[in-house]
């Protein structure tokens, strides 16, 4: 990349590393797990709250980086279902981060021209943590540039069942419920994402090789990067790294993947091969 966004100004440590970029193979959506803020405090002798402070400043590198450099969306993981179980004044700061970052920030996702979503089951927020979200929404809706959307109360296998049961009382309305034949199509344009591409970068900080319930649908075929990184550390420097590593890979979507036809087998090949496919059906009856 011969020029390079002025994010990289003055972050020496990302300059040369974003200059190896290839800027017609950025990926298009980037999807991350932010993970770790517990086990950074913990290590410094910190309370766990003290780690999701400091996963703040992350959240903002990557955001203004990928808006940037010209990627189209970027979902984080904020906030899953499954979060609820922590100790009440755990969730109780990560909301006030929330209101926090999106009162800061706000200024700045508008100079980045993005345009923010927050995707999840929204009616089980605090009151005030949903107005902060709905002005900032509201904000920037008019930008024309990265979509950002943050995961919040969010769950893949919910967003899943939410689109098939809009399908399905779709179809109740209309009286055709007896003759419908649910399609790939249909569940994708109900998701959260239906106006998106699906992710094709998905990263996830402090080494954990999950997915926990995060855009299941959407993840079929994006490429995995798992850093040791935990989420405080991520910096620019990581995203870029993250972003190179996606550059060197071969995404062939389940089939060859081959610029040119593979050459044909030679004679004899493929009767061998059926005969040995024919052999181990027998033998294994
Ligand atoms: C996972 O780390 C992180 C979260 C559950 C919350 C993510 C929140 C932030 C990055 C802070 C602010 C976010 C926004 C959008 C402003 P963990 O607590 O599970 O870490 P551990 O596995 O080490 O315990």
């Amino acid at each position: 990349m011969k020029v390079l966004p002025d994010c990289f100004k003055n972050d020496l440590d990302s300059q040369e590393l974003a200059s190896l970029l290839d800027p017609h193979r950025i990926p298009t959506h980037v999807a991350i797990i932010m993970d770790g803020n517990g086990r950074w405090a913990n290590r410094r002798g910190l309370p766990r709250i003290a780690g999701h402070r400091a996963g703040v400043n992350p959240v903002r590198d990557c955001v203004e980086t990928c808006a940037q450099l010209g990627v189209e969306a970027l979902t984080l993981y904020a906030f899953s279902v499954e979060n609820w179980k922590r100790p009440r004044a755990e969730v109780d700061t990560l909301w006030r981060l929330l209101r926090f970052y999106l009162r800061r920030e706000l200024p700045e996702l508008n100079k980045n021209s993005v345009v923010l979503r927050v995707l999840g089951r929204l009616e089980a927020l605090p009151a005030k943590v949903r107005e902060e979200i709905d002005y900032a929404e509201e904000r920037t809706r008019r930008n024309r540039g990265m979509r950002l959307n943050l995961a919040i109360n969010y769950s893949g296998r919910a967003e899943i069942l939410d689109a098939v049961n809009a399908v399905i009382a779709r179809a109740r309305l209309n009286g055709t419920l007896d003759s419908l034949q649910l399609d790939e199509e249909s569940i994708t344009a109900n998701l959260y994402t239906s106006d998106l591409p699906d992710p094709d970068l998905l990263i996830r900080t402090s080494g954990e090789m999950r997915v926990s319930n995060f855009l299941l649908w959407q993840i079929a075929y994006a490429e995995l990067y798992v850093t040791e990184t935990l989420w405080p550390d991520f910096n620019r420097a990581e995203l870029i790294r993250a972003f190179l590593d996606f550059q060197k890979r071969e995404r062939r979507f389940g089939g060859l993947g081959l610029k040119t036809p593979p050459p044909p087998e030679p004679a004899g090949v493929s009767l061998e091969a059926d005969e040995w496919i024919e052999e181990t059906a027998v033998s294994s009856k």
